[in-house]
Order: C-alpha cells, then structure tokens, then sequence
C-alpha cells in the first residue's frame, strides 16, 4: 500500500466520509547551495520521493479539526472564528496553523474542515519535512477556499512565509519552491531574488544517494537565524541590498574592516553562490569530476566557514568522498547541524559505497545508516 492509499484509508476511518482534496508534496534534497537562499542567491535542489500527504475535507460548522497519524492520530483542534494560535501540544499543527494565518492575511476566508496528515519524511533529517507539509496544506486549503487563485509559486512563497512568521523559524524560500516546483529527473536552478527556475537534467546513469547521519537536527532554529542575521549584517555594512550582490573580490578588499567570524560566513555565501552555478553548468554537461569537487568545496566551506556540520557528519562526507573517488562527489545538505548528506554517484557504484558507508559509518545510537538511493521527483500535485 502507498503512503496515499494508507492516508486515504485512515481517512475513512477517523473522518468518514471521502476527503475533498488530496495533496502530495515531496521533500527535497539540496545538490549544492547552502544557506544561499536568504541572500537572494543560488540553490539547485531536487525534489525526493519521501513526501507529505494532506487530506482535506469541508466542515459545515467552522471547527479546524488536524490529525497527524504520523503522531499516534494526535489532534489538534480549534474554532476557526477564533484568532489562530500556536499549539505547544501539538507542533506539528502549527505548520498548518501559519498557511491558514497568511491565506487569511492574503484575503481568503477560510471555513471549518477536517484534515489528515501523514508523512514518510525522517523529521530533523534536513530533507524538508516541515516545508513538505506547509506546502501540502497550503495546496489543499487554497484549493478548498480560493480554488484557482494561487499558483504553485505563490503556494510555496505562502507556505515559506508561514514558517517564517508563524512558526519563528526565519528560513529561506528553497524548500517550499523544490517541493512546489520539483521536475522529475531534474534538478533545479532556482535564482532565489527573481524566483526563475531552471530545470537541469540529472546526468543519466547517476544516482542520487541520501545518507541519514542519524543525527537529528534537533533545536536548531536559534543557529539557523543566528547564520540569517550574521549574513544580513555584513550585506548591511558593505552596502549592498544583499550577499548576492558582492563578489569575492569586493569581500577580499573589506577583510580588515570586518569581524573575522562575519567575514567567512560572508564567505560560504559569496563562494558558494559561484559554486553553485558552476554546478548547474557541469551537471548540464555531465561533468562528474567537476561536480564532485564543487561538492567537496561546498562542505569544506560549510565546515570551516559557515561552521554548520559537525565532526561525525564531517567523517561521513570523508568516508563518501573516498568511496566514491573522482566521479562523483559528497556534502552536507540541508540547514546544517545534522541531517542528512547526499552524494552523486555513478549508478554502477551504488552497492559498492553503500557497503563502505556502512562498514564505517555508525550513528550515535550504534547503527548503521539509513542509505536512500533517490532520484528527482515532480512536484506537489493534487491526487
Ligand atoms: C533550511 C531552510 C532553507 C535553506 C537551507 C540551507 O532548509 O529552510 O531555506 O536556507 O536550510 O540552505
């Protein structure tokens, strides 16, 4: 049974009657471009196979009615003539909870309706669980209470400002436009200021491996913003409306006149705005070798600049960089302190460094890895 038939099934169970809606929207894996997106910079994400599925279906009497079946069923429930609050109990809901905020904002008056959510996505994984299902959600209630209004653009952008506003966590718009927007074998180019998106084919006989550290990402959001504002601060003080406008020339020459912490966040986002679309440009051209280095160059400067890995995630990057040799490459993805790694590896090679990854690699309850061999996915979509 697929996790739709399995949602579809609980469905009639906990609610009944059929549901109006059904929505699917993927995760995402990030090739290359880390924390770029909030500098209105360069991302080239994937969407996965792991996904968020959001059933809906009309209440005549204004209760908001959310069940996570990922959760044991816990519900969350409120009135919707009632101002919308978070839910400690239930934070999952608060996701849910922020798109109805900014539908709401945007105009849309929302009803009562009972909704069910489930998911495949290891949450804390940096695979973008949470922007999996704001983007879900916000398909299915805008398709519910403003059917037609909104494209899968303006979704994710509702989906990205409900995390930012509603739920606290400052993040940028890459997740919600890989999940709204994913192509099926692409990867894609998104300029994160104009919200162009550029589909770039995976080079055939190349897989896409996921490698769940097993180290969750836990309480992170204080880092992640604290990364946001160290960024802005220097974009600030040089001038500019953004990193994305500063060359590392023009970094170079300001050195001395910069905190030195500030300079090599500075840094990552500068050097990795160029690394990112050199990535594109050599995946386009089936550059194995290329991509590989601009991998290895990606996590080296989240490690030593951005300094969001961790010394367990640095080893397995090592342990996938050395299996994997020249033709393919390694790196962190995802916000950072945890997560998952993804790597590019010819198809052929899968077995053979999956085998060295979990003959090395433990997780810190003792295990080996969660290995997912992925590939690009399309995007949200009704079902
Ligand atoms: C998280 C955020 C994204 C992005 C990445 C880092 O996934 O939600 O907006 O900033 O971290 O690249």
């Amino acid at each position: 049974m697929t996790l739709a038939d399995r949602t579809l099934a609980r469905f009639s169970v906990l609610v009944g009657p059929a549901p109006d809606l059904v929505v699917r929207a993927p995760g995402r894996v990030n090739l290359i471009g880390e924390h770029t997106d909030y500098n209105d910079g360069f991302v080239l994400p994937a969407a996965i196979g792991l996904q968020s599925i959001v059933a809906v279906r009309r209440r005549p009497d204004g209760i908001v009615r959310m069940v996570a079946t990922d959760f044991g069923d816990a519900v969350s429930e409120f009135d919707v003539a009632q101002a919308i609050a978070r839910d400690a109990d239930q934070p999952w809901s608060d996701y849910i909870r922020g798109v109805m905020t900014i539908l709401q904002a945007e105009g849309v008056e929302l009803g009562g309706f009972d909704m069910l959510v489930a998911g495949d996505i290891p949450q804390g994984s940096g695979l973008s669980s949470s922007a999996s299902l704001s983007v879900a959600s916000g398909m299915a209630l805008g398709g519910l209470f403003a059917p037609d209004r909104f494209d899968a653009t303006q979704i994710a952008l509702i989906a990205q400002r409900a995390e930012c506003d509603f739920v606290g966590m400052r993040c940028g718009n890459m997740d919600q436009l890989a999940s709204a927007l994913g192509a099926a074998d692409h990867a894609l180019l998104i300029d994160c200021r104009s919200l162009a998106v550029q589909p770039v084919m995976l080079p055939p006989g190349v897989a896409v491996l996921i490698v769940h550290s097993g180290i969750s990402r836990g309480l992170v959001d204080g880092h992640y913003n604290e990364r946001r504002a160290q960024c802005e601060a220097v974009a600030r003080q040089l001038g500019a409306a953004a990193l994305r406008d500063v060359t590392e020339d023009q970094l170079a020459a300001v050195r001395a006149d910069l905190d030195p912490v500030a300079h090599r966040r500075a840094r990552h986002v500068v050097t990795e705005n160029a690394r990112t679309l050199a990535a594109a440009a050599a995946m386009a051209a089936g550059d194995l070798v290329k991509l590989g280095e601009l991998m290895a160059a990606s996590h080296a400067s989240m490690r030593d600049d951005f300094e969001i890995t961790l010394p367990a995630i640095d080893d397995l990057v090592a342990e996938l960089q050395t299996a994997i040799g020249l033709h393919g490459g390694a790196r962190m993805t995802g916000g950072g302190f945890g997560g998952a790694v993804v790597a590019l590896v010819e198809a052929d090679a899968v077995g053979a460094v999956a085998r060295h990854v979990e003959a090395r690699y433990r997780t810190p309850d003792g295990n080996k890895p969660l290995i997912m061999v992925e590939r690009a996915h399309a995007g949200a979509a009704f079902l």
